[in-house]
């Protein structure tokens, strides 16, 4: 589609440069505050890839425009992966499909993902968080990343698919695994990747015959049964669904309860509020996503020329709209820089979970498993406090949240 000639080629305009964005050196504070200060004077900033979309409206705009394509079907060329076997077993999932085959996905797999399905599984979470506590609640410290965060989010899924408990650490291992293929090492990598890749397909695969002939409650028994106007998904689709839930599930999960606890050591006033009113759960989730999420951003490519703003952005430019960035968007969220759990809802939602037709589809998981989460760890915990410095991972790369997180806290709640 030609573009009308007012608009301005986004090459030619004089743009800050974010090139620092990468520098492994900045720490979170820093790189927030630098941000906060190009944002404060454009909606739009160069980075090394593109370009990052900084205010809260146009992060939507792009997000809900569909000729704006989700970058996750790139990311490993953008990652300068191109070996040609594991290239070969890419495969279009619900995160990478775009137009009609998106929304057919979506609406054959949506009600699935109902916030009743996940409220089922509230008491399942609140036996685990208890178990998992129980493990260092004598001791008075803990490494929350490890010991906790690390551990949850894998058994709920598990329980999610009807897969028996005591496969958690199958999966765990397949998951962790599988995101080698970020870590930079695929020569070393690629044959643990693609055996546990192998292994999940395989054993996915077997859970969706035993559900076939014998219907449960569970995700996996309602894809089967899934179907519109005559339409079903494939076993290949199916497997695939299963493949992205674990993915999109699992890390996302466990750094972002890591954030937002490490954000409340910060803030031990609300931790001890929370403690008392566990009916601010709902909001707490909500704020600690928009103050400190653990997605800070995604990416776009444009699938045709697009003007927007009066910016021409040919076809193929890739832009990284910052979730985090307009989630701190002064024009929408009243002193956006204080962290407070009670404080009004905001007209419009934190963008921690997305925006558009790829918007979360596990958000009401999600949030379920962060105020069970949160409700019991501040109960048990009334009083924890960092014990050490929290080690973070790096903040460029797609989920962010602590390594490390000592606490210290009374034993024995
Ligand atoms: C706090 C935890 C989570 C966060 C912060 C999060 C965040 C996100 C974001 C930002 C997207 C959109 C990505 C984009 O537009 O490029 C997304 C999509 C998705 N999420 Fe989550 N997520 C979380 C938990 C989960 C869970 C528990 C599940 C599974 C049960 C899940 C499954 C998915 C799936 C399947 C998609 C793709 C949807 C689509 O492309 O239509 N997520 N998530």
């Amino acid at each position: 589609m030609g573009a009308p000639s007012a608009a301005t080629p986004a090459a030619e305009l004089d743009l800050p440069d974010l090139s620092w964005i990468d520098d492994p050196r900045l720490g979170t504070e820093e790189r927030r505050a630098r941000m906060g200060a190009v944002a404060a004077d454009t909606w739009i900033a160069r980075n090394p890839f593109g370009y990052s979309i900084l205010h809260y409206d146009d992060v939507v705009a792009v997000l809900r425009d569909k000729r704006w394509h989700n970058a996750v079907g790139r990311l490993m060329e953008l990652n300068g992966i191109d070996n040609p076997e594991w290239l070969a077993r890419r495969r279009t999932s619900i995160l990478s499909a775009e137009g009609d085959d998106h929304t057919r996905l979506r609406r054959l797999v949506g009600p699935a993902f109902s916030p009743r399905h996940a409220d089922a599984l509230r008491p399942f979470m609140r036996r685990l968080v208890d178990e998992l506590i129980d493990g260092f609640a004598a001791r008075g410290t803990c490494d929350l990343a490890v010991d906790f965060c690390e551990p949850y989010p894998i058994p709920v899924i598990c329980e999610l698919f009807g897969a028996p408990s005591e496969d958690w650490k199958l999966f765990s291992n397949w998951a962790t695994e599988i995101f080698k293929i970020f870590d930079g090492n695929l020569q070393r990598d690629m044959p643990t990747i693609i055996a546990a890749q192998d292994e999940l397909d395989a054993y996915v695969g077997d859970l969706i015959e035993q559900r076939r002939a014998t219907p449960s409650d569970d995700l996996i028994s309602a894809l089967i049964a899934a179907e519109e106007e005559g339409d079903r998904l494939s076993h290949s689709e199916l497997i695939s669904m299963c493949n992205a839930v674990l993915m999109a599930g699992t890390d996302t999960t466990r750094n972002q309860i890591g954030c937002s606890v490490a954000l409340f050591a910060g803030h031990p006033d609300q931790w001890a509020l929370l403690g008392e009113q566990p009916e601010l759960a709902a909001r707490a989730v909500e704020e600690t996503m928009r103050y400190l999420g653990a997605v800070r951003g995604t990416g776009r490519f444009a699938s045709e020329d697009i003007v927007y703003r009066d910016v021409l952005f040919p076809k193929g430019t890739f832009i990284s709209p910052s979730l985090a960035q307009a989630n701190r968007d002064p024009a929408v969220f009243d002193d956006p820089a204080t962290f407070d759990i009670p404080r009004e809802p905001p007209d419009k939602p934190q963008l921690t979970f997305g925006s558009g037709i790829h918007y979360c589809l596990g958000a009401a998981l999600a949030r379920a498993e962060q105020q069970e989460a949160l409700a019991i760890l501040a109960r048990r915990m009334p009083d924890l406090e960092l014990a050490g410095e929290v080690v973070w991972k790096p903040a460029t790369v797609g989920i962010f949240g602590p390594r490390h997180l000592p606490l210290r806290f009374t034993p024995g709640h």
